[in-house]
């Protein structure tokens, strides 16, 4: 549609139908928020993960992007692999896997890079929280 031809379907699809759009409650314990702006652009991601309980895996994503539809289509992209996966997983996603999944050119490289960096960023508020928790309930009187 709008986007010039050089975009692969992937991105096109990624871009006009996004996946997991949304937002979690960012206080419940078992939600992990990632916020990250891209300075090149002053485009922003929001990335949302949340966890099982119990296997510690990551059950549901969603996720907010105002920014080009390159980085909307990372986002979406990233939404799906975390899913099912654990943290420790997830952490391993590389932006340059994202770029090849949606063919991004060169220039929008630094879009799948937000992507990669709300997923651990998301990954390491969940954890804080969770520790915290235990923390907290661990604590002698
Ligand atoms: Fe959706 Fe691959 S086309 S994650
Ligand atoms: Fe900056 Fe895509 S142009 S995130």
């Amino acid at each position: 549609q709008i986007l010039p031809r050089l975009y692969h379907e992937n991105v096109i699809d990624h871009y006009n139908n996004p996946r997991n759009v949304g937002s979690f409650d960012k206080n419940d314990p078992n939600v992990g928020t990632g916020l990250v702006g891209a300075p090149a652009c002053g485009d922003v991601m929001k990335l949302q993960i949340k966890i099982d309980d119990e296997s510690g895996k990551i059950v549901d994503a969603c996720f907010k992007t105002f920014g080009c539809g390159s980085a909307i289509a990372s986002s979406s992209v990233a939404t799906e692999w975390v899913k099912g996966k654990s943290m420790e997983e997830v952490v391993t996603i590389k932006n340059t896997e994202i770029a090849k999944h949606l063919a991004l050119p060169p220039v929008k490289l630094h879009c799948s890079m937000l992507a990669e960096d709300a997923i651990k960023a998301a990954v390491k508020d969940v954890e804080a929280k969770r520790a915290k928790l235990n923390g907290s309930s661990n604590a002698a009187p």
